[in-house]
Order: structure tokens, then C-alpha cells, then sequence
């Protein structure tokens, strides 16, 4: 979860990295560092963000045509200047930055220091700096070469970019199930660890496949070669990424801006697979498949995080309106408990980057397995959208905010769009329902729309939680894993401690907690146990706990018994999640705000989680 840029060309190279570590610093920013050649390979790194090794170069002006860049997210070695990254070889000719972790670094920094390398940090990626001056001197080959030997020893997952002094104009890229994008220019070429510091100077990438490598020198061609030496075709694909879109458009901080842009990523997400007017929908990745998914044993559904969330609602949608039996696993857990798994289970990975590691590690595992992968990600042409079977991407847009917003309602979108599809393919759905279930899909964006206009309201409200040390967040049915969400949120960006209930499993614990100190939120909005949801704030109430609801336009009784109340526009319960999380959202950004937090790159977290 760090980021890499590097450019080899004829412009000067470290503003360049500067600003593409700048883009990527959502990845990762307890440290940033950057290599420079110029007759010598000069290193500058730096404890803390990016801004901290921009002063540092302002001050040293490092020149060079040649340079790579990192910005790291702690693995092996606490985050300090000499951990950062680039690492450079005993003989400081050759540097290195690198994503991912080497598991056999011990191994091979003992071996080494008995061959006479000497180590300055902790880190696992210093190793391989060592190890490649090592081949280097030993066969006299040409850096890709000396690379490629390394790379034969280690283990592991990365991705890597390597210069060395004694090759001036040449830069060394590989990669294993981390990601890496070469950006084509003219006599030039970048890298980066994904496309967000590339759009600005060119449309033109390759993406590097696993266990490739790839030599950039101004004036040739791309060069790629498997590490088993087989020379590649590179597949040159064109970005259709804005920069606009990676700029906060006027709000205060991506998170606002990604929440604000719901209605449109929603509609997105939903263009050209339903028609309100005609009454259809469809998935194009599903229709191959979804035979075969409705005849599964189940279907299990896997994810990390607030991707987890969305599935387990998915669990619910799928049952519900589709009648087929659904699971839903921690990614981390499906990998490593030995699960009954084969060829009749079908298994719907969800992820916003598409690169988190816990959920590529559980599809490998059930690949060998025999089940079908259907993935449901953001991020084109990521790791997990390579590894699926078939799939839907959500078109959410680049998501910057380390706490997932609109990827979130975009997974809730397509796993509505599933449910129906399936639903009515099944017979399960009575025509009407389905007619209903669509159309009001199709509305969802405008009242989304109209809930974000309450932002000012929910402000206000957030201002009597802001000092609450925890809270709790109640839910039932639909409303459950939006309550999950909710208490995932404020503790993500907030710091307060927060958990989700089943609003009935309240009297079996949590209720133990509850006094005037403890907020409890509460979603309201189900008809289906509305009786059962007034008795559990009535039972809040009566312990003195301050009550925020979240309730249907025109509810009397909760709003009455609340503190605190949020309407939101009515609509069918299967579909409740997508609004009911919006003003969740908005509560958890207003008090991360007014405690001064910052909103965007919370402090330990990291927007894509490449480490299992
Ligand atoms: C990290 C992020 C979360 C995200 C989770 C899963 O923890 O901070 O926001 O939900 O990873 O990520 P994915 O990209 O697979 O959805």
C-alpha cells in the first residue's frame, strides 16, 4: 500500500516525482524518498508526508534526468528517514523503491552480510538493493539481468523499479501481484504504482503483468520479458481518466466530494444495465454465467472492510429477491480456515482498488478450489479484476478518501442491479415487484440528492457527538450492515469508538454501556419491525442515552421519542441501504472535522491494503 513513481527521460526529474507522490500519498504516507542520478545516485528521504521531503529538496536541489519515488506505508521497520525508501546498494550505485513485502528478507540479509554487504535499515526491501550489486559483480550482466537473478531468490509479493549508477539512462521495472503502470512519452517514459500521477503527462500505459520485467531507456523501445527471459508484446491501452476527477472540485477534502458525488457515481454505476422506462435490467458480465449462479450450491461473497459491509448486505438483496443461498466471509478468513469449497460454489469478490491483498489471497486459494470468480471492483484493470472468472466494474471514479464513500453505495448499486436481475431470471420476483424494484432504482439518485441537501442539519447534529468518547450504532434487517458502516466510519475518521448492532441483540450487551455519555444512532427506517425498533429507542431512552434517528420523511412516534432526528425519502426496504448510509457518511466527516482530524488520510489506515 505505498506508492512508486519514477521517470526516466530528458526533463528534470524531481518535480516530477514530487508531484506524482503528491498524487499517490493516499497509498501510504509515513515516510517519502526519492533517488535522483546525476554522475552519482543522490537519495533524499524523509519521516512524514510528502510536503516534509519537498522542503528537503528545496533546500538540497537534487538535478537528474533519471529518478524513481516512494512514499511508504510502515511493513518491516518503523516509519523514520532511514527506513523510507529508495535503498541503495553497500556501494550506493544502485536504489531501489518497492511495494509490497519480500517474506524471505531474513534469510537472505544473513547470507548477505556473510558475503560483506553492510545494512542501514530494517527493511525488507534493502535486501534486494544488496542482493542485485551482488550479481551485479559476480556475472557482469546488464542491470535487467542482475535484477531478474535477484528476483529468482526472493519471495514474496512487489513490485519494483531499480536504476544504477553504471547505466545512466536506464530504469528497471518487475513486478509480482503488486501493481505497476509504465506511461509512454516521447523519448521518455513514468512509472507509477497506478495511473493517478500518469494522467497528467501522458494517455499512453502499459500494464505490467506479473512476474515481468520491463526496461525503459529514452530513445528505444519499451522492453518487457517475462523473469523466465521471454521476450513480451507490450499491450499499450489508453487512459480515459480526467485530472479533474482527482482534484476535490472545490469541496474542503476528497471525502466531502466523494459523498457529494453519490447521485451522479450511483447513475454511473447504473447506465446501460436498467431501464426505469422499459423495465429491465441487466448485468453484461453476469449473462455467460448466470445460469450457472443460479444453479449454485451458494454463493459466497467476499471482501475486507467497508467492502465486507456491502457484501453482507449483497447476502441479503440476493436471498431475499433471488432465493439463492449467499455467504458472506472476511477475505482473511476465506483464505486461511480451510473451507469447504468447490466447482458447484461461485464466489463474488468485492473491492473498491482491486488490490487488496487478504482478498486476492482468498481468489487464489478458491481458483485452485474449481469455483467460479465474479468480481465487482472499482479499479480497471486491477489485480482482482484480472484474476476473476467474469464480472461488473462500478464505475465510481478514482476514490481518494482512505474512508470509502461512494465505492460503497456503487457496490450497494450493483448488488441491487444483481439481486433484481437474478431475481426475475429465477422466478422469484412477482412482475410487479420487479417493475417496482426497478423503477425505484432508478430514483434512488434523486433522493440521494435530496438528503445531501441536508448536510447543514446534519452538521448541526454531528456537533453533539463530537466530544463522545464511543458510540452505538443500531440497525435491523437491511439496516444492519449500514449500522456496521456507520460505527466503521466515525471510528476511521473520527477516532471515537464506535460499534454496529442488530438493534435486538442491544438487550444482550450493549445496552450495559448506555448513559447520558453514549449516543446511540439509530436507523428507523424499516416498516417491517418498525414496533420492535420504537421499543429498542424507547429502552435507550429510559437509560438517559441521547438518540439520533434516522427516519422515513413523515415518521411521528421515533422522532418524537429521538434527540435527534434525520429524515431521509421513503423507498422499498431492499433498497433502503443506499440512502440510509448517506447520512452516516455525513455525521462521521462533520465530527472527524470538528475534532480536527485529518479527514482524508487517517492516521494508521491506508486506501489500498496490499499487505495480508
Ligand atoms: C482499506 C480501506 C477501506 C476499504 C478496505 C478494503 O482498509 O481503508 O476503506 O474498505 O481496505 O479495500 P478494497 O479496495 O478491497 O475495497
Amino acid at each position: 500500500m505505498c506508492g512508486i513513481v519514477a521517470y526516466v527521460g530528458s526533463k528534470e526529474a524531481s518535480p516530477i516525482l514530487l508531484h506524482g507522490l503528491k498524487r499517490l500519498e493516499y497509498r501510504g504516507y509515513d515516510s517519502a524518498g526519492i533517488a535522483v542520478l546525476n554522475d552519482q545516485v543522490n537519495v533524499l528521504k524523509k519521516k512524514g508526508k510528502v510536503d516534509e521531503l519537498k522542503k528537503l529538496t528545496q533546500k538540497l536541489k537534487p538535478t537528474g534526468t533519471l529518478g524513481i519515488g516512494h512514499t511508504r506505508w510502515a511493513t518491516h521497520g518503523a516509519p523514520s528517514d532511514v527506513n523510507a525508501h529508495p535503498h541503495t546498494s553497500t556501494d550506493g550505485k544502485i536504489a531501489l523503491v518497492h511495494n509490497g513485502i519480500f517474506e524471505n528478507c531474513d534469510t537472505l540479509r544473513s547470507a548477505l552480510q556473510k558475503l560483506g554487504h553492510t545494512f542501514r535499515s530494517e527493511t525488507d526491501t534493502e535486501v534486494l538493493a544488496h542482493l542485485i550489486q551482488e550479481y551485479k559483480s559476480r556475472y557482469n550482466v546488464p542491470l535487467e539481468e542482475s535484477v531478474r537473478l535477484a528476483l529468482e531468490k526472493v519471495v514474496g509479493a512487489y513490485a519494483i523499479v531499480v536504476m544504477d549508477q553504471d547505466e545512466p539512462n536506464k530504469l528497471i521495472a518487475a513486478r509480482k501481484a503488486s501493481p505497476l503502470v509504465i506511461g509512454l512519452g516521447k523519448n521518455e517514459f513514468y512509472v507509477a504504482s497506478d495511473a493517478t500521477p500518469l494522467v497528467e503527462h501522458t494517455r499512453e500505459v502499459v500494464y505490467l503483468q506479473d512476474e515481468e520485467i520491463a526496461v525503459l531507456e529514452p530513445g528505444q523501445k519499451l522492453s518487457i520479458k517475462t523473469f523466465r527471459n521471454e521476450p513480451q508484446k507490450p499491450a499499450i491501452v489508453e487512459l480515459d481518466m480526467e485530472i479533474e476527477e482527482l482534484e476535490k472540485g472545490g469541496f474542503p477534502h476528497f471525502m466531502l466530494k466523494e459523498i457529494h458525488q453519490q447521485p451522479d457515481t450511483i447513475a454511473d454505476c447504473m447506465r446501460g444495465r436498467l431501464n426505469a422506462k422499459e423495465v429491465w435490467t441487466r448485468l453484461g458480465g453476469m449473462e455467460t454465467y448466470r445460469e450457472r449462479m443460479m444453479n449454485a450450491n451458494r454463493l459466497i461473497i467476499t471482501g475486507c472492510g467497508t467492502s465486507w459491509h456491502a457484501g453482507l448486505i449483497g447476502e441479503y438483496l440476493i436471498e431475499d429477491l433471488a432465493r439463492i443461498p449467499v455467504e458472506v466471509e472476511y477475505a482473511s478468513e476465506l483464505r486461511y480456515r480451510n473451507p469447504v469449497i468447490n466447482s458447484g460454489d461461485v464466489v463474488i469478490a468485492l473491492s473498491q482498488s482491486g488490490e487488496t491483498a487478504d482478498t486476492l489471497a482468498a481468489l487464489q486459494h478458491v481458483k485452485e478450489k474449481g469455483a467460479l470468480i465474479y468480481g465487482i471492483v472499482n479499479a480497471v484493470g486491477s489485480s482482482i479484476a484480472r484474476i476473476t472468472d467474469a464480472g461488473s466494474y462500478i464505475h465510481a471514479g478514482p476514490e481518494i478518501g482512505v474512508a470509502s464513500t461512494k465505492a460503497f453505495t456503487a457496490q450497494l448499486t450493483l448488488l441491487s442491479l444483481m439481486a433484481i436481475t437474478l431475481g426475475k431470471a429465477n422466478n422469484t420476483l412477482h412482475p410487479e415487484y420487479y417493475k417496482e424494484l426497478v423503477k425505484e432504482l432508478g430514483e434512488i439518485p434523486n433522493k440521494v440528492r435530496n438528503i445531501l441537501a441536508k448536510d447543514e442539519t446534519i452538521k448541526q447534529i454531528a456537533a453533539s457527538i463530537k466530544d463522545a468518547s464511543n458510540a452505538l450504532y443500531l440497525g435491523r434487517g437491511y439496516n444492519f450492515p449500514v449500522a456496521l458502516e456507520g460505527a466503521l466510519k466515525l471510528k476511521e475518521i473520527s477516532y471515537i469508538h464506535a460499534e454496529g448492532y442488530p438493534a435486538a441483540e442491544m438487550k444482550h450487551g450493549p445496552i450495559a454501556l448506555i448513559d447520558e455519555n453514549m449516543p446511540v444512532i439509530v436507523l428507523a427506517t424499516n416498516l417491517s419491525a418498525y414496533d420492535k425498533i420504537v421499543s429498542n429507542v424507547q429502552e435507550v431512552k429510559a437509560r438517559k442515552g441521547m438518540v439520533i434517528s434516522v427516519v422515513t420523511e413523515g415518521d411521528k412516534r421515533i422522532k418524537q421519542l429521538s434527540d435527534y432526528t434525520i429524515e431521509i425519502p421513503r423507498t422499498i426496504e431492499p433498497l433502503t441501504p443506499l440512502l440510509s448510509v448517506i447520512p452516516l457518511q455525513l455525521l462521521s466527516y462533520h465530527v472527524a472535522v470538528m475534532r480536527d482530524c485529518n479527514v482524508d488520510q487517517p492516521r494508521n489506515l491506508a486506501k489500498s491494503v496490499t499487505v495480508e
